[in-house]
């Protein structure tokens, strides 16, 4: 299989599965407890049908957006993930440029393997800062100041992590930073040399918007333990409101689920929400963001930009998001997969094959533009 036979999600996923040792593919691959939620965030688009329209006159399609005051050539954007330099040697520089040539945001995270400022200056498409809130209040405004300076267009608090959720295949192949694995673990690295060729004969794995902040030592830093050590649980919404009038600019919070939390983002002057479970990856159980998408944007719509991730694979499942109100959607597998299995080449196509989908299906839908887009295009089940 090569990246000329991946056509949609599914094959991504397999040729990622292939290039990648096992450790690595279940962090992306995984979820939380029984990653039931993971499986309802794409079970929910298909509870849900598209009504076309015919005979509207669809030669040329519009579908750009505009979200939290950026322009994006096509609704979807590439959600800022943590470790990609762990997927692919380029890691967040093959997203960056890869979203730049499609004219959509990509993001970069606290967590991200790439420097904020580098791909900041190279790229001209939106960028976010997927930020954590940390104990040191210190450290907080010291990483703001930093996205500040480099140009970072939006900031994006995650709220769903204050502590990290129970991810079962991570621990039994000990999937740590750095790596800390068991047996069975290293075993599967040894089973994909190719990866651990690049790994090692690439530039040294770093964390560059930690890095120059904390000193990390040489202790292995995993994901939960950053999580439970680092990170403040006690944040509340002042803190948040604190931080919003800091920066001072674009600012939305990633894991809003409640019409309450929504009104809350409105009245602390936040400029976007996304309605998220982390693609399942915390709190299993929790609701598909597509299910509650209609009571937020009824809700909070007119105030506030309402954007959804978790579980987008389909062009139509974009297009249904669309209809119901959101802004925008965000991807996070939907391109790592890709990364993975081949770097920007491999980014480059899964968003052309999305670009595809969404003008396809929004000519078979009868819709010239995004705002024609509507709820009267559905009907739930
Ligand atoms: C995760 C965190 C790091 O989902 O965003 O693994």
């Amino acid at each position: 299989m090569r990246l000329k036979d991946c056509h949609n999600f599914q094959d991504f996923r397999k040729l990622a599965k292939r290039r990648l040792p096992g450790p690595i593919f279940n962090y992306i691959d995984g979820a939380a407890d029984d990653e039931t939620t993971y499986d309802r965030n794409t079970q929910a688009f298909r509870d849900c049908d598209l009504v076309p329209n015919v005979l509207t006159g669809v030669a040329d399609i519009d579908m750009s957006v505009t979200v939290m005051g950026q322009k994006l050539d096509m609704p979807i954007y590439c959600s800022p993930t943590a470790l990609q330099r762990l997927f692919h040697h380029d890691g967040e520089r093959a997203v960056a440029a890869a979203a730049e040539k499609y004219g959509t945001m990509f993001g970069v995270s606290s967590l991200g393997t790439v420097s904020l400022a580098e791909v900041r200056k190279k790229h001209k498409n939106p960028q976010c800062y997927q930020f954590y809130f940390h104990k040191d209040r210190g450290l907080n405004r010291a990483m703001m100041e930093s996205a500040k300076e480099a140009g970072v267009e939006v900031m994006m608090l995650t709220v769903d992590s204050i502590t990290g959720g129970n991810r079962e295949r991570d621990l039994r192949t000990g999937f740590s930073i750095p790596f800390r694995l068991t047996l069975g673990g290293v075993a599967q690295f040894v089973m994909k040399p190719m990866w651990g060729i690049n790994y090692v004969t690439h530039e040294k794995f770093a964390m560059p918007q930690l890095d120059e902040h904390v000193d990390m030592g040489s202790g292995a830093l995993s994901i939960s333990r950053y999580f439970t050590e680092m990170l403040d649980p006690s944040m509340t919404w002042d803190d948040v409101a604190e931080m919003v009038k800091f920066w001072d600019g674009q600012y939305c919070l990633k894991g809003i689920m409640s019409v309450e939390d929504a009104k809350r983002a409105v009245d602390i002057g936040c400029t976007g929400i996304i309605l998220s479970n982390h693609g399942g990856r915390q709190l299993d159980g929790s609701r598909a963001p597509f299910d509650q998408l209609a009571e937020i944007v009824d809700a909070v719509g007119d105030k506030i930009d309402v954007i959804m991730d978790s579980g987008i694979q389909r062009g139509t499942h974009v297009l249904k998001a669309l209809s119901l109100g959101a802004k925008a959607v965000g991807g996070g597998r939907f391109y790592l997969y890709p990364l993975a299995a081949a770097g920007q080449a491999g980014v480059e196509r899964a968003l052309g094959l999305m670009r595809t989908e969404i003008e396809r299906d929004m000519r078979l839908m009868g819709c010239k533009s995004v705002a024609d887009l509507s709820r009267a295009n559905l009907r739930f089940r």
